[in-house]
């Protein structure tokens, strides 16, 4: 509970912009809507949804999250220029919450070798972007992109301009991750200081972490007048990322006796949240990642557990639940139903539509057969197998791979697809599973080149799942697919087969983007 003096900060997630733009990041449509609902389940004040002139997929994926995930503003990205406003003002405008944020570079360096602009221009078209996205709306974000490298005169002109011209929010970027905490602190108290209309508009910021200081950054600036922290969940964004949501929320609520600040966020729900991003997007949260991360509460030295025994203080400075780690890790079994599940899934930030429940709870009496004790990470990875899933595409029936070190293997593979069965033999590849891809392009009739291929457990114990997530190439466009299973090269071969079933429907990972 924080204190009555708090200062509110507001929390705007990039997620599914700024992370999505992450390489191997891309979500599909669903994806996003489910992350948009967990982000709103959460607590985040704003979401930026995408960028709409990019791309058909994000312009979809903006308007869709505008007009069916109630709770937060939803907000669209935009370059200064007309037909980008227009476009993101198409994606918005049936959405009762909204947002356009235009964003223009200010530094010299971008203003001499990207855009070719002089001062004056820059301004010029700020302000003329700012007035047209504002007779479409009234919440408007400015940001002067690489604003932490332009001349701090110039910048409080920008700023100034656009607030005048409309902008409530000016948002800051370190866009190159180059800035350090002081440096920071600096550029937001000089436009606290030198901007006349500063008051008119919340700054907000919106940190890379290129030096691995977009946390710190973030908390410079809110020390020094800043409104709204620009992040994302699990530091996903362009190259090393930007500022960690699960990171700069719990500094300022764990350190609420220095900052007196608070957000809106309902941090238990900050685990689920990033598991949930981590299985959609692929990318792996670190072991040791801070708040998150699977070792973030763990204590392995015999001094610290001791002490951790005697007073959880001594070592221990948030409780695990307060970020949304559970003790009852361990839930369900073979005897369990349909509603624990139902609650088990919704606690780990799953909304499942009732045919989505069955199918999961299908799939989850089978594994409870096969495993004793099935756990949050086992049900996650259930969850995700489905989700990735596609109707009426090739389906695993069955498959047998002889493999001994030294020797070509021999694998029989039968697949389905409606009604029909099809069957191959042959002895080919390097190992087991080089072979069974083989022999799933063969019945396909898709060949591939693997980019990226992973196996990691669900959970932990000798009988976990192993979850697959393997990458592959296809005429140039990037494809992913996802399996799960107790035996990891059924993990890997459901993994594979689903990347071919993503192909037939062409949900890529690349080449989604347009270009802008
Ligand atoms: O990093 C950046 O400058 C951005 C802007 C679009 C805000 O992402
Ligand atoms: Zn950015």
């Amino acid at each position: 509970m924080s204190p009555p003096n708090s200062r509110p900060i507001t929390i705007f997630d990039t997620t599914l912009r700024d992370g999505e733009q992450s390489p191997g990041c891309s979500m599909n449509l669903h994806e996003k809507l489910e992350v948009a609902q967990a982000l709103v389940d959460l607590g985040v004040d704003v979401i930026e949804a995408g960028f709409p002139i990019t791309s058909v997929g994000d312009f979809e994926a903006v308007r869709e999250i505008a007009t069916t995930v109630p709770g937060a503003t939803i907000c669209g990205l935009a370059r200064c220029r007309k037909p980008d406003i227009d476009r993101a003002w198409e994606a918005l405008k049936d959405g009762s919450n909204v947002r356009i944020h235009v964003f223009l570079a200010t530094s010299a360096i971008h203003r001499e070798f990207k855009l070719r602009m002089d001062k004056q221009e820059i301004i010029r078209r700020a302000v003329e972007s700012v007035r047209h996205a504002k007779t479409y709306c009234d919440n408007i974000e400015f940001s002067p992109e690489d604003a932490a490298r332009t001349e701090s005169d110039f910048l409080c002109e920008v700023v100034e301009a656009a607030i005048s011209a409309g902008a409530t929010t000016v948002n800051i970027p370190d866009t190159v991750g180059y800035a350090t905490p002081s440096h920071f602190a600096g550029v937001i108290s000089n436009l606290v200081n030198r901007v006349p209309n500063i008051d008119s508009a919340v700054i907000s910021v919106h940190c890379h972490n290129d030096l691995g200081l977009a946390v710190s950054n973030s908390l410079a600036a809110v020390e020094n007048g800043a409104g709204q922290i620009e992040c994302t969940i699990n530091g996903l964004g362009e190259r090393a990322g930007n500022c960690s949501l699960e990171e700069v929320v719990m500094a300022l609520r764990t350190r609420n006796d220095y900052y007196q600040m608070q957000t809106n966020i309902n941090t238990p729900r900050l685990v689920p949240t990033s598991r949930l991003v981590s299985n959609i997007t692929g990318m792996i949260v670190q072991r040791n990642k801070a708040i998150v991360g699977r070792n973030a509460f763990a204590h392995e030295a015999g001094i610290h557990q001791d002490g951790m025994l005697k007073e959880r203080t001594t070592y221990e400075i948030m409780k695990p639940e307060d970020v949304g780690f559970t003790h009852t890790d361990l839930v369900l079994g073979k005897h369990s139903g349909r509603a624990a599940l139902a609650d088990r899934s919704r606690a780990l930030g799953y909304h499942l539509a009732d045919a989505q429940l069955d199918a999961v709870f299908e799939d989850f009496k089978a594994l409870a057969d096969k495993k004793k004790e099935v756990y949050d990470g086992d049900i996650a990875a259930l969850i995700e197998q489905r989700n990735t899933q596609i109707a009426d595409q090739w389906q695993l029936v069955t498959y047998e791979v002889q493999a001994t070190n030294g020797k070509t293997p021999t694998v029989t593979l039968t697949l389905s697809r409606g009604n029909q069965e099809y069957s191959t033999t042959k002895k080919c590849g390097d190992g087991p599973l080089d072979a069974l891809f083989m022999a799933i392009e063969e019945l396909t009739g898709k060949s591939v080149v693997v980019r990226d291929f992973r196996v990691q457990s669900a959970t932990r114990g000798k009988d976990a799942q192993g979850e697959s997530l393997v990458e592959v190439d296809y005429n140039g466009q990037l494809f992913r697919g996802r399996g799960a299973s107790t035996d990891t090269v059924e993990a890997a071969t459901r993994a594979f087969l689903n990347a071919i079933n993503r192909i037939e429907v062409g949900v890529s990972e690349s080449g989604r983007r347009g270009t802008v």
